[in-house]
């Protein structure tokens, strides 16, 4: 069984995703962590408008070496969203996803293109959102956590602009797929998310 979960910027994809793929014991691949990686390879190394070398970061990627709560920042996930809007990078990454997904037993895939892309033949295509407000509250509660400098405006900013990048490119945009079902979480906390979704995967299994 291929789970596949889409949506923008915080809207609690990785949390369904783990949660889950752990009530399901099924692997997780969060995948928003390899265009993450990606652009802070970019970044560190002060190319981020480099393109060639964007792709080539993505061919050379070694996933065992990725390290998640170092790529959790704001600036790399603005980062990740200009490399992920490059076809040479995408595609680079795209064999990696799918043989992810093609494990016996199946996987649980979170991103923007899992439904639309990696994994059009998915077993259930949830499109996980929130109002901009919402998803800008978590992700500034997850960084004030670290950073007391945090601000929750400049966090709205941020996905604001975020979600007009991811939605606008050419390359695999930010879309919900047609047998997608849509899960809006905007008034619902953790438990209950869960739960709506756990709902929709099990009708889906029949
Ligand atoms: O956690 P958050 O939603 O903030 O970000 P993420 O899922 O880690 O993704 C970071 C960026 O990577 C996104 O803004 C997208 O531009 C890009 N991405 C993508 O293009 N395709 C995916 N399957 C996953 C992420």
């Amino acid at each position: 069984m291929i789970i596949a979960i889409d949506g923008p910027a915080a809207s609690g994809k990785g949390t369904l995703g783990k949660r889950i793929a752990g009530h399901l014991g099924l692997a997780h691949l969060d995948t928003g962590l390899l265009y993450r990686a990606v652009g802070a390879i970019c970044l560190a190394a002060g190319k981020l408008e480099d393109e060639a070398a964007s792709v080539e970061a993505a061919r050379a990627l070694d996933v065992t070496t990725l390290d998640p709560e170092s790529l959790r920042t704001g600036a790399i996930g603005e980062a990740a969203s200009v490399v992920a809007a490059r076809p040479g990078v995408r595609a680079a990454l795209v064999d990696l996803q799918r043989r992810f997904a093609a494990r016996p037993e199946g996987a649980v895939l979170d991103g923007r293109d899992i439904g639309s892309v990696i994994c059009p033949d998915a077993t259930v295509k949830l499109f996980v959102t929130a109002s901009p407000e919402v998803r800008a509250e978590r992700r500034f509660k997850e960084l004030a956590a670290r950073d007391p400098l945090a601000s929750y405006e400049a966090v709205l900013a941020d996905i604001h602009k975020r979600d007009e990048r991811d939605s606008s490119r050419a390359a695999a945009p930010l879309v919900m797929a047609s047998d997608a079902v849509l899960l809006d979480t905007s008034n619902l906390g953790i438990e209950e998310s869960f739960a709506a979704a756990l709902a929709i995967v099990e009708r889906a299994r029949g």
